[in-house]
């Protein structure tokens, strides 16, 4: 399945100093690994695993799995038997073994520039290790759901990894979310405490996180289920205000022995709601707290984290990984995807709330000892040069970004970029959407100054890590492709019947056999694992992406063939939006489709049908948008709403999605509608395209 040849033109290597340390230097070299790990993967993981501490060992196969719902309960289990903690192994193992403990582990970067913050491998045990006791004598225990709602604060890496070391599970919920979504979230998850802070700057607007975690319990407590414990870090207000400092001490945030720049300590930000009954300050339980805590041995197949993506039924799915596979996985694909070495300096600009930061600002880089950037702003604040001025600053050697931010600097030309030095960068990375060529060209040209190879990777939060991924000293690369599989990897590309293609052809995206990351169920609702990824095509995970390869044998992927859009990078579930604007009184049905963007690659083009006497104007449309800013949040926020008096149906009342689709994009070849049960709504949608400020 993975060509003999690759073409060694028209594509891109990588150069030929990355070969001479790279892990895989070469696409033989690949090749040659990849048969090992599909025909020998105990042989080909056991090799990989050595470089972990393990409590006890693992005693049956490697994997032990079902994939075929018509055998059976669908299950993957990895390492059965072994035991170990992945705290342990990210943090003790390097300072006490690999005697890593003044290595930097994160260069802080706030929202500001100048503010700035070191935290090395020791520190950030400590930390870790003193939250881990504020968390226990808060009566978490092992399994408990512990729920993180935090901006891009070191902190942040500290609440996680403290969950970790005393087996809870932590459910991260993206800062950027609403009220409504973390409520929902924490219902689902029936979590028992709730770690935020006070409010954060993203460019120059304030989000007052407290507020909305406030919101979100109060949601909680009137749906009959209520949360008492709020654990609250001071990330913006100053530690000596009274509310609610006057149970805390001098909120200063520091690490013993460093230079702390902190310029946002010096913005008020005095309004912090405060519950004595529920609330309490993260600073003032750390400061009572010892920094030793005995971490506690997990089986391989207990839960590690719950992470909540978009649905296609509207209702988000807690993806749940597990200890050793996700661990194993993590660590496997940041060292061989970005070819970690020991001085580099990494940077991935994804915000922790969502996979990507998960496994690759967290979990990867320091289960490799990695040294890494955390950054808390925005690419254009305060202005688009700000990127390049952090790569500049610590010398980052590999970057990762989304092809969403790429597009947007790029509208931008050159110039900023080429104001700051980029001779560190070795290796780039995207991840989250296709990338056109078009944006792949100006990333490999005006950033990579045509010396670093770009590794395009395409997963999902249900995968763990990369999927199919270049190696970037071993893969030739094509733009927009994320060409072959990784290790332990097995994609083939199926018809509508379920059948498998061969050579050149597109359809489905599926995986044969498991990889140690993959999820193991979605929380709560096993069935529901079952029946999205593996009731279609028995035997197999589907991905919900379309893919096409070429004659080479290169995967490209083509985008979502489900109900899912993917804004900036973002999964949203149409059915999702479609219900938040539905609940507004004043609307009867709505329905949602993705609209090509030059710069988010898609965007939300809402049709609503209102109820009768109602008229469709200005202010119901900015009220529409901000119903769904509050019901989901910020990144769901419609692009276009339009009025349709009628949409297109079957005679059987089924929307037709692809006709809406042509008409957002005003293209009027609509193919065969001879099924709709009245055409003449069609018409009428174009002619009221105008509303939407198209
Ligand atoms: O459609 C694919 C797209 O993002 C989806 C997964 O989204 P999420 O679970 O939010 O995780 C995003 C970060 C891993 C996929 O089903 N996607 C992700 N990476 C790529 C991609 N599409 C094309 N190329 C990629 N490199």
């Amino acid at each position: 399945m993975i060509p003999d040849k690759v073409p060694q033109e028209d594509v891109f290597h990588g150069s030929e100093d990355l070969k001479k340390t790279a892990h895989v230097c070469s696409f033989d070299k690949y090749k040659e690994l990849y048969l090992k790990s599909v025909e020998s993967p105990d042989e080909f993981w056991e090799d990989i695993t050595k470089d972990f501490y393990w409590k006890t060992k693992h005693t049956g196969p490697f994997l032990d799995y079902n994939f075929d719902v018509t055998k059976g309960k669908i299950y993957i289990k990895c390492m059965e038997g072994a035991s170990t903690n992945i705290c342990y192994n990210l943090l003790d193992h390097n300072v006490h073994e690999k005697k890593l403990g003044e290595k930097v582990a994160f260069y802080w970067e706030g929202n500001e520039p100048g503010d700035e913050l070191i935290v090395t491998y020791r520190e950030l045990l400590q930390k870790v290790c003193q939250f881990a006791n504020v968390l226990k004598s808060q009566g978490v225990k092992k399994g408990d759901r512990v729920s993180i709602y935090m901006p891009m604060v070191v902190e942040l890496v500290v609440a996680m990894l403290a969950c970790v070391r005393i087996g809870a599970v932590h459910s991260i919920v993206f800062a950027g979310f609403s009220a409504e979504s973390l409520c929902e979230r924490i219902m689902d998850s029936q979590c028992s405490l709730l770690i935020t802070a006070d409010g954060f700057y993203r460019g120059d607007k304030l989000i007052n996180l407290k507020l909305l975690s406030d919101e979100a319990l109060q949601k909680c407590r009137d749906k009959g289920f209520p949360v008492n414990k709020c654990i609250m870090l001071k990330h913006l207000s100053k530690g000596d205000d009274t509310s609610p400092g006057s149970q805390s001490p001098p909120a200063k945030r520091t690490c013993p022995g460093l230079q702390v720049n902190n310029k946002q300590q010096h913005q008020r930000f005095d309004d912090v709601p405060w519950n004595p009954e529920v609330d309490l300050c993260w600073l003032t339980l750390v400061g009572g707290a010892s920094d030793k805590c005995e971490p506690e041995w997990c089986q391989s197949e207990d839960p590690l984290f719950i992470l909540y993506t978009s649905g296609s039924t509207g209702k988000p799915k807690g993806v749940l990984h597990t200890v050793s596979g996700y661990m194993v996985y993590a660590a496997a694909t940041f060292k061989l995807v970005f070819d970690y070495q020991p001085d580099d300096v990494y940077w991935c600009t994804a915000d922790i709330g969502w996979i990507t930061g998960h496994s690759y600002i967290t979990y990867g880089p320091l289960a490799n000892g990695a040294t890494s950037v955390l950054f808390e702003g925005l690419p254009t604040y305060p202005d688009v040069g700000r990127m390049w001025a952090v790569v500049d600053k610590y010398r980052v050697t590999k970057f990762y970004t989304a092809p969403t931010a790429i597009r947007m600097l790029m509208k931008y030309g050159s110039e900023p970029v080429y104001k700051y030095k980029r001779d560190s960068l070795k290796i780039l990375g995207t991840v989250g959407e296709p990338i056109n060529p078009e944006a792949w060209q100006w990333y490999y040209t005006v950033v990579g100054e045509r010396r670093c190879p770009i590794v395009d990777t395409f997963w999902q939060t249900e995968t763990g890590g990369h999927v199919l991924t270049p190696l970037p000293a071993a893969t030739p690369m094509k733009p927009g492709s994320a060409t072959f599989p990784f290790f332990g990897v097995v994609p083939a590309i199926l018809n509508e019947s379920g059948e498998e293609l061969e050579g050149p052809s597109e359809g489905y995206l599926v995986f044969k056999q498991p990889w140690p990351g993959v999820m193991r169920t979605v929380y709560g609702n096993h069935q529901r694992f079952e029946t999205i990824y593996f009731q279609k095509f028995p035997g197999y995970y589907v991905t919900g992406d379309g893919c096409r390869r070429d004659e080479d044998g290169y995967y490209w992927i083509t985008g979502r063939i489900d109900d899912m859009l993917n804004v900036s990078g973002h999964l949203l579930s149409t059915a999702e939006v479609e219900s938040a604007l539905v609940e507004h009184v004043s609307v009867a049905e709505a329905a949602v489709v993705g609209r090509p963007h030059p710069v988010k690659g898609e965007s939300l083009y809402c049709f609503v049908t209102l109820t009768d006497g109602v008229t469709y104007n200005r202010a119901l449309e900015a009220e529409l948008k901000k119903q769904v800013r509050e019901k989901i949040g910020a990144i769901a926020t419609p692009d276009f709403i339009q009025n349709a008096p009628g949409l297109p149906k079957t005679r059987s009342g089924k929307i037709m999605r692809r006709v809406l689709r042509k008409i957002a994009c005003d293209e009027h070849e609509l193919g065969d509608i001879s099924t709709l049960a009245d055409s003449s709504v069609v018409e009428q949608l174009f002619q009221n395209r105008h509303c939407a400020a198209v």
